[in-house]
């Protein structure tokens, strides 16, 4: 089978099946990862050959590295309206999370050892709570409603004389929900606790300028805004107390050790100065709500929405296909690129933790597939993917 290319550059391969031309991969997963985009790969190209110095070296071979990664910190603090030393490096989204989250609990440990965060964050953060429990720290997991949002309340009432950080996502990767971050950020600032966002799935698709938000700590994905996988940041508003969590010499500003990855900054400082670019372009939004009117004439009650109505990522659709699996659905859809939420063991139907957390029906939950739309999506695609649901449900009937 023929590679699909869904790069910027490029059209969907078309293969004939029966008389339609259709594409023969349609990627309809941008919350998973995107590709990288044309003018990142383009930015990059110079320094997999003639910018090969190390940033740190004062000759010839350094200082365009240097500069390099200093134009990128500059790239990344424009599309979040912060000071470019706020902009700490990473490998990525998870790393932005672990040192948010470990660097403010060792930072403060003298302080408190609560943290308060949501049943719905990712891994990423679930996990290193988790972690500090270990070592001491006491974390509060607030829940969300049936559209998967945070009740700012509940998060007030859960703060102790202890408390030293609140980590909330700013959008759910699995259902798009955003969460009312200015409301949880004006409690934290009341309360004087420190406040970090897991902005992964939402830089580059929503707004987010850090002032705005009124957080201390933001972290970044590049593989979520057309950048390489392997290459993130975190935003650091200046003065917080923070420990770096890999200790060596003293790039980042002391505040993440070892050699520069110029390549992949420099990739993701291009992603975040285009993302600009399509801050104010509905397209995106315009599309996803053409293709859940699509659903809802075709399957009418059969075809349920998980997320909020409004409050939403503009790419990200998930939607329910009640009584059904959505893997099943999934394995049908030929070509096409989503993902489920629940997995079914010897069985049984085992919902996301996200879906569990909205109280989902397991009847709901279990047919959920999230449809995550990109800059490549284009209308056929979705007509395409109506079509082959068309034929895929009822032979699950
Ligand atoms: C909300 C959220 N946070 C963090 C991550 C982890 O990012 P990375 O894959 O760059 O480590 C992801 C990736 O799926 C995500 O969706």
């Amino acid at each position: 089978m023929a590679v699909g290319n869904i790069l910027p550059a490029g059209k969907p391969l078309l293969i004939i099946r029966g008389k339609d031309m259709i594409p023969e991969h349609i990627y309809l997963d941008f919350n998973a990862s995107t590709p990288i985009a044309a003018e990142v790969a383009e930015a990059m190209k110079p320094f997999l050959s003639q910018h090969f110095g190390n940033p740190s070296s004062l000759h010839w071979a350094g200082i365009p590295a240097k500069e390099a990664v200093e134009h990128a910190r500059r790239q990344v603090s424009d599309l979040l309206q912060c000071q470019a030393n706020e902009i700490v490096f990473t490998s990525g989204g998870s790393e932005s999370n672990n040192h948010a989250i470990k660097g403010v609990f060792f930072a403060l440990r003298e302080k408190g050892n609560h943290i308060i965060t949501t049943h719905i964050e990712h891994p990423a953060v679930i996990n290193p709570c988790r972690f500090l429990e270990k070592l001491g720290a006491e974390v509060t997991y607030v829940g969300v409603d049936s559209y998967g949002r945070v009740n700012p309340e509940e998060v007030e009432k859960a703060i102790t004389k202890k408390t030293i950080l609140i980590t909330v996502m700013h959008a759910n990767n699995e259902v798009g929900t955003i969460q009312p971050i200015i409301r949880i950020s004006n409690i934290a600032k009341k309360h004087r606790i420190l406040f970090h966002t897991d902005a992964a799935q939402s830089v580059g698709k929503i707004v987010t300028r850090v002032d705005d938000l009124g957080v201390d700590l933001l972290s970044i994905a590049g593989h979520k805004l057309y950048a390489p996988k392997g290459i993130g940041a975190l935003y650091v508003r200046k003065g917080t107390p923070i420990e770096p969590l890999i200790h060596g010499a003293g790039h980042e500003s002391g505040r993440r050790a070892g050699t520069e990855n110029v390549l992949f900054m420099v990739g993701l400082g291009k992603a975040c100065e285009i993302a600009k670019k399509y801050m104010d372009d509905d397209r995106i939004l315009k599309l996803r709500d053409r293709f859940w009117k699509l659903l809802q004439d075709n399957f009418g009650e059969k075809v349920v929405l998980n997320g909020h109505p409004a409050h939403r990522l503009p790419n990200t659709l998930n939607v329910s296909f009640v009584g059904k699996a959505g893997a099943d659905i999934l394995a049908r859809l030929d070509g096409v690129a989503a993902s489920t939420g629940a997995a079914c063991h010897s069985g049984s139907v085992e919902l996301s933790p996200v879906l569990k957390a909205m109280g989902i029906a397991p009847e709901v939950g279990m047919g959920a597939i999230r449809f995550s739309l990109g800059r490549t999506t284009t209308v056929q695609e979705l007509e395409t993917v109506i079509q082959l649901l068309k034929n895929a449900i009822p032979s699950l009937d």
